[in-house]
């Protein structure tokens, strides 16, 4: 494959990561899952890169009964065995600061302890008693843990924030607008809002980082960034993978919350919002929420028309046999959830009007990709001897989030021969061939920024009520007029029901099924549009 050599300068001297002042973390639901696989790798990573504050601890909490050396060995195995971490030595010296206690999440005496251990922490690692505590529970217990927190005082903070203590959240924020409505008065009546950290990991994604960066560094992608420019817009999230161990979560979020009300539309929101007048978590985090204020509102017709949602039937995915969504483990075997979404809407702004935007995810689909995809219009004229403009092949600008992160823009170029030969070819870059390193994970971004307070990666209390009202009224339609609203099948290993085709085929338009129709750097364009005069 031919590759347009690329090579980068840092352009500017921010480059450079700042440390957080010492502080302990304090990890709910230790004994869970999302620790192991995800924040205690993040944490050791950002020890390795010596981002970790100077001094610090890791303090688990969680029902299950453990010593701190039964703890640590959980640890040491997951980062190990599985996440196949050599530097031994590293992983002992990062052991030695990791701790354990156990306890019900609502019992009083059992913070209690958790205080008396900390304050041993504090005073064992940090002489500083900045706090952490990182919600790795599901969200029913979130109001009992913030209560409970703040009844023990554990989440008091100091003159002008010395010492501070902010709490971080997982995703779901509420199962719906009234109960997102409901946790957070319940949470800003427990604590400050600089104090309430939700997360949203795509949004600690490099990739999803650099949307900005690709729409706002650059002059040339600004003034075509419209209507008058932009034919559509088309975002996947595709994954390979079933719905796992995690049956007893998603039989009660389904595709639409798990992924839409969240992740889809912060991407949305980024790729489509107004430029902020500085990169600060408060003017990123309102253009963020301005953007989805402008989703025109859904109809009885759109709801029925321009939404698909479909459940997975047995296929082969990766040439292995795979089963059905029915019969994986902790579902209901007339489960109606849903495994995959499609959707098309509008943004009614001056930028965007009757633009359509296509949003797509779910699960055992053909590969895992997630891309962006812009697709300009065509030139107004064809200047070389085709018969309509509309037989001229359009740009695209493809966003790779993951995996293969990087960055395709698809233009045509005279390919050598014949004089009025023409050709299509994808200027590109791969983030792990130029910068030579693979993106950093989303979590240890996210966990630094939560350590030196920086909210821009982050939810706001807006954001994710404007997102439940665009996902609430997709909900009450499903579950009020189900016949109106078809769930649909798809074989595993498939990018989809055929309905999620039709949705586009109307506007004629189609998906991007990658890597098929875009894996090639380089291609001719089909017969009829290599002209010859
Ligand atoms: C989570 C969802 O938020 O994101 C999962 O709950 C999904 O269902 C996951 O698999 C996808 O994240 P990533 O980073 O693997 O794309």
């Amino acid at each position: 494959m031919p590759s347009i050599k690329a090579t980068y300068s840092s352009a500017t001297n921010s480059c450079e990561e700042l440390t957080p002042d010492s502080c302990g973390i304090i990890i709910f639901g230790a004994s869970g899952d999302l620790v192991y696989r995800k924040l205690i790798p993040a944490l050791f990573n950002l020890y390795t890169r010596n981002l970790m504050p100077i001094t610090f601890y890791i303090l688990g909490f969680a029902r299950t009964e453990m010593t701190d050396e039964e703890f640590k060995e959980r640890i040491r195995n997951s980062l190990i065995s599985v996440h196949k971490i050599s530097d031994t030595q590293m992983v002992e010296s990062f052991l030695s600061q990791c701790r354990y206690t156990s306890g019900e999440y609502n019992d009083i005496e059992a913070y209690r302890r958790l205080q008396k251990k900390a304050a041993g922490c504090d005073c064992d690692f940090t002489k500083k008693e900045n706090k952490l505590f990182y919600l790795a529970l599901p969200p029913q217990l979130h109001p009992t843990v913030v209560s409970r927190l703040s009844q023990s005082g554990l989440t008091m903070e100091g003159k002008n924030e010395d010492p501070w203590a902010r709490v971080v959240f997982e995703k779901p924020f509420g199962h719906d607008l009234k109960s997102a409505l409901e946790l957070d008065k319940h949470l800003t009546s427990m604590l400050n809002p600089s104090q309430i950290f939700r997360i949203d990991h795509y949004l600690g994604k490099e990739t999803v980082q650099s949307i900005l960066m690709l729409r706002f560094a650059n002059i040339m992608f600004e003034p075509l960034w419209n209507q008058r420019y932009i034919d559509n817009i088309q975002i996947t999230v595709a994954e390979s993978v079933g719905v796992e161990h995690r049956g007893g979560y998603y039989e009660k979020a389904g595709c639409l919350r798990d992924m839409f009300q969240n992740h889809m539309l912060q991407m949305l929101s980024l790729v489509t919002m107004e430029p902020p007048t500085r990169f600060k978590a408060h003017c990123v985090q309102s253009e963020r929420v301005k953007l989805l204020h402008a989703i025109r509102p859904w109809s009885e017709r759109t709801l029925k028309d321009n939404i698909v949602r479909a459940q997975y039937v047995e296929g082969k995915v990766n040439n292995e046999d795979v089963h059905g969504y029915h019969s994986e483990p902790n579902i209901a075997p007339d489960s109606t959830t849903e495994t995959f979404v499609g959707m098309k809407l509008y943004i009614d702004n001056w930028r965007w009007q009757d633009v359509p935007i296509y949003m797509r995810s779910g699960k055992r689909l053909s590969m895992r990709e997630s891309e962006i995809a812009v697709t300009f219009k065509r030139v107004p004229h064809s200047l070389f001897g085709l018969e309509s403009q509309h037989e001229m092949p359009s740009n695209i600008l493809v966003m790779k989030i993951q995996p293969n992160e990087g960055v395709d823009l698809t233009i045509h170029t005279k390919q050598p021969g014949p004089k009025a030969c023409m050709a299509s070819l994808s200027l590109s870059f791969k983030y792990s061939e130029v910068f030579d390193t693979v993106p950093q994970d989303a979590y240890e971004r996210l966990l630094l920024d939560c350590m030196l307070g920086d909210r821009t990666l982050f939810l706001s209390r807006e954001g994710v009520e404007a997102a439940w009202k665009i996902v609430d009224p997709v909900l009450n339609f499903w579950r009020d007029h189900p016949e109106q609203a078809p769930l649909h099948t798809y074989s595993a290993g498939s990018w989809g029901p055929k309905a999620s085709d039709e949705l586009l085929l109307r506007n004629g338009h189609q998906w991007r099924n990658p890597p098929e129709e875009h894996g090639t750097h380089f291609k001719s364009l089909a017969k009829p549009l290599i002209i010859r005069k």
